[in-house]
């Protein structure tokens, strides 16, 4: 007799269901599946959901794909130096490095595992021509801090916001301070849309530039053919763009993800509140820190700190007890590929002794109890 599987909780998980799929059907039954109408309804209401205008706002088929689009549309390539944090997306670094600039890895905050200001200055150099951060997990980094330090230095900002959907820092959305900013949809995120992205473009002259960029360089405002209404097969190009676009049947999903996020946030922001008092006060054990009062988070992840001699112990412990875990960010400087050579202690310490425990929408009060309950018996606290 087939026993019933044992139900496993996965560290993140998309909550995709019949609204969705009855928005998909829509588009199929228009007969158009491009980008449309769709599209750029999607991108209006989520530049409202920024709080920001709708011209600086466009969809991307991948978060990775912004951050490369974002190192190009500055200029950035040989001869530049990039500083990013270590614990980051590998998409970051590869987005530079690929450029023929050069990925410089700063160090972290030992508890957000986000870059400081601290931090980013003590990488500076005279070739430093931009700085990159991540709000690790949805936990804003301290942007006044930050955007003061590359202001003085007259340094671009990119913001990779793909943890921090829904995150703020004094009001205002993350992702919206540097002059590029990315968020990702794709499976693993709080919004899914199966693969795909937006882009923040804080100068409106470079958002055009995106959108040609986005679109096989195609001219979408500075004439395309002066026989346009004769023969509209003829155009022009202002750059030797890629196809980087979003189709309708992505956005119809996006759309309705869109309306259910503040549903999302707050049951992450119930299950991590949850999480805080089930594991408080656990001898060598730390919580993620509080998030400061000026700021709000997606509470993408949560991440608990062990001695680093316990942390895959305590991995494998909940693995075979059917509760996945995991570590982001691997530390770039680690990875031989970018041939750094830099010590960042506190990052390497942190991906010693950190892990990502499950946190999602879709988790129920029994989901959550079963892993407080496992990482009380794996310290002896019952
Ligand atoms: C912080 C961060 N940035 C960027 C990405 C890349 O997003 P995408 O899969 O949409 O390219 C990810 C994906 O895991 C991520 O976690």
């Amino acid at each position: 007799m087939a026993t019933e599987a044992a139900k496993l909780i996965n560290v993140f998980q998309p909550s995709l269901g019949q609204q969705e799929l009855e928005a998909v059907a829509r588009v199929f039954e228009s007969n158009w599946t491009g980008r449309g109408k769709i599209t750029t309804e999607f991108e209006q209401r989520f530049a409202d959901h920024l709080d920001a205008p709708a011209d600086r706002v466009r969809s991307v088929s991948c978060c990775t794909e912004g951050l490369f689009q974002g190192i190009e549309l500055l200029g950035i390539g040989r001869g530049d130096e990039v500083v990013l944090p270590t614990i980051s997306f590998v998409g970051m670094g590869n987005a530079v490095a690929a450029h023929g600039a050069t990925p410089v890895f700063c160090d972290v905050d030992e508890r957000t595992l986000n870059a400081t200001a601290e931090t980013i200055e003590a990488r500076l150099s005279e070739r430093t021509k931009a700085v990159m951060v991540l709000h690790y997990g949805g936990l804003p980094c301290e942007m006044d801090e930050i955007v003061e330090l590359v202001d003085s230095r007259g340094l671009a900002l990119i913001e990779d916001s793909a943890c921090s959907v829904s995150s703020t820092y004094k009001g205002r959305a993350c992702g919206t301070f540097g002059d590029v900013g990315v968020w990702s949809f794709d499976s693993m995120k709080t919004l899914v849309t199966g693969d795909g992205g937006m882009m923040h473009l804080r100068d409106p002259e470079l958002a055009q530039r995106a959108e040609e960029a986005l679109y096989l360089g195609l001219q979408t405002t500075s004439g395309v053919s002066s026989n346009a209404e004769r023969r509209w097969w003829e155009f022009e190009i202002g750059t030797f763009g890629r196809r980087a676009i979003v189709n309708d049947i992505t956005s119809a999903i996006g759309l309705v993800q869109l309306e259910r996020l503040p549903s999302f946030i707050e049951r992450s922001r119930e299950i991590h509140a949850q999480y805080d008092r089930g594991l408080a006060g656990i001898d060598g054990l730390l919580t993620p820190p509080a998030v400061p009062a000026e700021a709000s988070s997606t509470h993408y992840f949560y991440w608990l700190q062990t001695a680093p001699e316990k942390r895959d112990e305590l991995a494998l412990f909940l693995r075979e007890r059917g509760i996945y875990t995991t570590f982001r960010y691997y530390p770039l400087h680690l990875v031989r590929h970018y041939g750094s050579d830099a010590s960042l202690p506190v990052a390497e310490r942190a991906a010693l002794s950190t892990l990502c425990i499950p946190i999602h929408q879709a988790m129920t009060d029994d989901d959550v109890s079963q892993v407080v309950d496992a990482v009380r018996q794996f310290y002896g606290v019952v």
